[in-house]
């Protein structure tokens, strides 16, 4: 098997990237000099104090808030503040490093700038069912020309972890379950955010987050134990950091698991060997919220001040929160176990990005009070926001073309907890945005019942949560007396993003039973789903006509789905989460291995369940339009190739529908035999494209033996010769093969 082994070393990245990649800068360049005077001037506690953030009293995204910032501030103490924001504020918080610290260094000012600032555009995961990587670019930039004029420097943001988790709350500020897919997110989201240069103080940093595996926790718990090999690690989670850093993200934050028996916080090898040396990465790396501390509980570091070193000497520079550094470092300086060289590292990569973002010219260029009155949730930056909700609303079931609404339909019934709310459209770590700026989907119905004469009949029938069905009567009673009934169910905002994972993925309270007695009037019911994160809804998923997953779409979700209800944007999207028929079958995703014993239902002894089948409710991949697509074989230029080769594949796609739609074709693989056993499929390319109705357009991929690599059973990243199913579709399930062979 070796000896069939051709070597495509370090060609990961150029599987994922056909952009220009942005080489990670060293500080010897441009702004070394600069950088060294200043550090000449600093005492240790001073050094100490840039590589300190701590939250103001702002906002809390963690257990602990620390008070008397600004004495921090004042005393040098710490050079980098989160939770605090707008033009004003940073000002004033700046102006006390400028005017009363000795060193007047400017301070960096960070926050959760997830999926927008105060515009706030769909989930992560759900901006992510797009598909569409320019889109997703331009909503990290409108986030980073929002939150950059109301004084931001630094967005804790791209969440790249990969996850397979649905039980982890934090899957929704991902890009799901595929590295592929996920990698080109990540630099798409990395451009977004930090652009290429900062001269029109318009752009913040990226912070590429939770190296590393953090989306693998054990059983789906918050801040659990990771537990995987090297191999699955590499192919699996470790693409996508490696995309974000190879797009040139300035910052990396430390996950808060432990990884192969040692915290991400503390790890060598994640830090050293494989980011610094292995990626290139130069920029600088914080630790996750009082992460540091935390080792302690973890049971590697014997009390805080150990803490402190272990993280310290594995790389990590700025410590969140945990004040680990600035009450510890100076004693472990001062007993050898830290050297001021070490030190005097870390302060120079922080140093050198306040000079990048031009703090030192001007400390107050990014609070910028006319420019934040301009941008912020401005006309432009709404009417994105609301594309970007349209394009990220998955139709998972139209029987009978339940939608769009057609004028044949007089009257809707508008029913379910989430109809009237606008807060929770704004889903979890939705910045500064705020939910009396959001357009409910009743506020948008009524506008649109009112102009098409359609007459709306409201009510809620039950909260979220809690067994209260006393609303369930109102709520039939306008079911019966309507034509047709849109019923908006799911989870709140708070049960999904951080802290927040579920045992049970079905829908919260007694909300099913509610659409349980809506399907028994007789009437078409629409389900519209808002939830982080994919749910099991077998029984929906049965019984309701027509299920739209809007996942939380922000300050616009409301006339998003009123666009999408009726028919003014037609349905694209596909899910980058498998969603599970129960929660026993998690973890759940399409790029299964095969087994010795695969799936077989007429046969007790094979790898499955005796309650339910092995396949998922919706797979990876899967999203209804509108129209429908029909898709012609599958076509290779060669049934053999070999490494100098381009293997071309081909398939014709045409809209056998009424209506102009666009369809997310996808390319797979599967290595049929390996020195380590491969996915049955593999994600490989994927194109969107429009069709007119009766519009018929062959799609072509280009595939190299590049593409095909893999850890080898000697972990060398290499593509084996052999046989490949080659499959093309609309989903990760519905494909058409073809068989080649990769020749020495
Ligand atoms: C903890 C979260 O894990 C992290 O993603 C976030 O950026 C920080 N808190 C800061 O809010």
């Amino acid at each position: 098997m070796m000896n069939r082994l051709i070597c495509f070393s370090g060609l990961l990245l150029l599987i994922i990237s056909c952009r220009a990649q942005v080489p990670q800068k060293t500080i010897s360049g441009k702004y070394a000099a600069q950088v060294d005077s200043v550090l000449a001037l600093m005492t240790l506690d001073e050094k100490i104090g840039q590589l300190t953030l701590f939250t103001t009293d702002w906002g809390s995204t963690g257990p602990t808030i620390r008070e008397g910032y600004q004495d921090d501030i004042r005393s040098g103490r710490c050079g980098a503040l989160f939770n605090s924001h707008t033009a004003a504020f940073t000002r004033k918080l700046q102006e006390i490093a400028m005017k009363e610290s000795r060193m007047k260094i400017p301070l960096l000012f960070g926050y959760d700038v997830i999926h927008g600032y105060k515009t706030i555009f769909p989930i992560p995961l759900g901006e992510s069912c797009s598909w569409d990587l320019d889109a997703m670019e331009r909503s990290a930039s409108i986030a980073a020309s929002e939150s950059s004029a109301a004084g931001l420097h630094w967005t804790f943001a791209p969440m790249v972890d990969i996850s397979r988790e649905p039980r982890w709350g934090r899957v929704t500020e991902g890009a799901g379950e595929d590295p592929y897919l996920g990698s080109l997110i990540a630099r798409a989201r990395v451009h977004g955010f930090q652009g290429d240069n900062f001269d029109k103080a318009d752009k913040i940093i990226a912070c590429v987050k939770h190296y590393a595996a953090y989306g693998a926790p054990v059983a789906g718990r918050e801040y659990n134990t990771v537990d995987m090999s090297e191999r699955v690690f590499r192919d699996i989670y470790l693409p996508t950091y490696k995309a974000a850093v190879a797009a040139g993200a300035i910052s990396v934050m430390t996950s808060f698991n432990e990884f192969d028996g040692i915290p991400a916080t503390a790890n060598k090898w994640l830090i050293q060997d494989v980011l610094r040396k292995e990626m290139g990465f130069k920029g600088f790396i914080v630790s996750d919220y009082t992460g540091i501390p935390e080792m302690v509980n973890h049971g590697y570091a014997l009390n805080e001040a150990n803490a402190g070193e272990l993280a310290f000497n594995a790389g990590v520079d700025m410590d969140m929160q945990g004040a680990v550094y600035e009450r510890f470092l100076k004693a472990s300086v001062d007993s050898g176990r830290v050297s001021v060289k070490t030190i005097d590292e870390s302060v120079r990569r922080i140093l050198e990005v306040k000079f990048r973002l031009g703090l030192f010219k001007d400390p107050y260029r990014f609070c910028n009070e006319a420019r934040e009155k301009e941008v912020v949730m401005s006309a432009s930056n709404l009417a994105a926001a609301r594309d970007m909700a349209r394009k990220s609303v998955v139709l998972l079931k139209n029987d009978n073309n339940t939608l769009p609404i057609t004028d044949k339909i007089h009257s809707i019934a508008l029913i379910g907890p989430l109809s009237d709310d606008k807060a929770q459209m704004l889903g979890s770590w939705s910045g500064a945005g705020d939910g009396d700026k959001c357009i409910s989907i009743l506020e948008a119905l009524t506008d649109r019942s009112t102009k098409n004469g359609i007459k709306l009949n409201h009510a809620k029938g039950c909260a979220i949560e809690g067994n209260d069905k006393n609303g369930f009567d109102e709520a039939i009673n306008a079911a019966k007396s309507s034509d047709i009934i849109i019923a908006v169910v799911g989870e709140s905002k708070e049960m999904s993003g951080e802290a927040a994972a579920r045992s049970d993925l079905s829908l919260p309270g007694v909300q099913e039973q509610l659409i349980e007695a809506l399907v028994a009037t007789g009437k078409p019911v629409v389900v519209i789903l808002m939830n982080g994160r994919p749910l099991t809804i077998p029984w929906i998923g049965e019984h309701a006509p027509a299920i739209l997953e809007t996942w939380f779409l922000g300050t616009e979700a409301g006339p998003a789905i009123g666009d999408v209800l009726f028919g003014d944007y037609n349905p694209s999207a596909k899910l980058t989460m498998t969603f599970p028929r129960s929660v026993g079958q998690v973890p759940i995703y399409y790029s299964q291995k095969n087994t010795g014993r695969p799936y077989n239902p007429d046969s007790k002894w094979n790898s499955k369940y005796l309650d339910i089948p092995n396949s998922p409710l919706y797979p990876f991949g899967y999203g209804l339009s509108y129209t429908t697509f029909k898709y012609d074989s599958v076509h290779v230029s060669q049934k053999e190739f070999s490494t100098k080769d381009t293997l071309r594949v081909d398939v014709k796609v045409t809209n056998t529908g009424q209506r102009e739609g666009e369809e997310i074709v996808q390319l797979y693989v599967r290595d049929l035999v390996g020195s380590v056993t491969r996915p049955v499929k593999e994600l490989k390319g994927f194109k969107k494209i429009k069709l007119a109705p009766g519009e018929g357009k062959n799609v072509t991929f280009k595939l190299t033996a590049a593409d095909l690599a893999f850890y080898t059973a000697d972990m060398k990243f290499e593509a084996e010769p052999g046989v490949f199913w080659i499959m093309a579709g609309p989903d990760s399930e519905r494909l058409q093969k073809q068989v080649v062979t990769l020749v020495k």
